[in-house]
């Protein structure tokens, strides 16, 4: 704890001297969540990153997340310098959709508006008419497709399939998945609800099909979040990464929190509902970070230009 705690005060000066902001996930260890509100800075859903990382005046951003979210963050404000704890802190959606295959879906179907979800490269948001995030990505569908619009979507399946059911929209889609999302198991859930009839299940959309249909709330992070804070019931299964129950625990404190199980079952597998990549940011590589100004985000500037069109699209819609 002491270690840590001299991290944590070198992470505080640091941030300080540097006129930086820190801009956190709620997937990241607890620790940088606490420390980025202590801060000044935002722990938050990506939307919500996204708009604040935007609108900040401080120069140099520090992204405690993972590739997209700094990706996103330089996108939009070219001119800061966009630090992140581990550049090699990535995502399986964006590792299973290659921009040149993207390209390739793209080219094939000329007639359809791209919707591409946050959690993908550079490369193929440049390529999209529209970027999403969990948070908006129903409105947004839905609208395109009140204006009689169909729809090309990457990459996350399960998603995408939530979409669809819940708008009638027609949509072509890529076959990729969150790792930590699609390890939650419906038939397991079923059993957890048996023992707790009267908790709230509140389900990412990541998720399969049938832990969604189970959920009283589907929902990005930060609705999660609301759901258990303003939820009137004692008990809530929780299905998405298991980060977020810091940030619940400390905003609904009374409440009991109970963890979604995934095919590994939280005895033999702690970690199952933990994404790897977001466990990459720590307190030690954070301060090495800003110490040596390394790694730094760079996005080539043609991409960036492009991909800010469909960013953009999204924060003009949501704002
Ligand atoms: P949110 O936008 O809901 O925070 O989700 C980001 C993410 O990576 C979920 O796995
Ligand atoms: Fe990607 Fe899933 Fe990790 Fe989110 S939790 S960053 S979707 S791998």
């Amino acid at each position: 704890p002491s270690q840590r705690n001299a991290l944590a005060d070198r992470a505080r000066a640091l941030l300080k001297q540097h006129n930086a902001v820190l801009v956190a996930h709620y997937y990241v260890d607890g620790l940088l969540q606490d420390l980025a509100l202590e801060t000044g800075g935002i722990v938050s859903d990506s939307l919500e990153m996204a708009r604040f990382g935007r609108d900040h005046a401080a120069q140099t951003l520090v992204v405690a997340g993972v590739r997209f979210m700094g990706e996103t963050a330089k996108i939009l404000s070219p001119e800061k310098r966009v630090l992140m704890p581990d550049l090699d802190a990535t995502c399986s959606l964006d590792l299973g959709c290659p921009a040149d295959d993207f390209a390739a879906f793209c080219d094939a179907h000329p007639d359809r508006q791209v919707v591409v979800y946050a959690n993908t490269s550079a490369a193929v948001k440049a390529r999209a008419d529209w970027m999403v995030t969990s948070s908006c990505a129903l409105d947004i569908v839905a609208d395109l497709h009140a204006k009689g619009q169909k729809i090309l979507w990457a990459p996350d399946r399960h998603l995408g399939r939530y979409i669809q059911e819940q708008t009638g929209a027609d949509m072509l889609m890529w076959n990729g998945a969150c790792i930590v999302h699609d390890e939650f198991k419906g038939l397991e859930l079923e059993l957890l609800r048996e023992q707790h009839p009267h908790a709230q299940i509140l389900v990412h959309p990541e998720s399969p099909k049938s832990v969604v249909d189970m959920a009283h709330v589907v929902g990005s992070t930060s609705a999660l979040i609301k759901a258990v804070v303003e939820g009137t019931a004692q008990e809530y299964i929780v299905a998405t990464d298991n980060g977020i129950l810091h940030r619940m625990r400390q905003l609904a404190p009374g409440k009991t929190l109970i963890e979604a199980p995934t095919a590994g079952n939280s005895a033999t597998c702690k970690s199952c509902a933990h994404c790897p990549w977001m466990a990459m940011n720590g307190l030690a590589n954070l301060v090495d970070c800003l110490e040596s100004g390394q790694p730094q985000i760079h996005v080539e500037e043609t991409t960036r230009v492009l991909a800010q069109r469909c960013i953009n699209r999204m924060l003009d819609f949501t704002a």
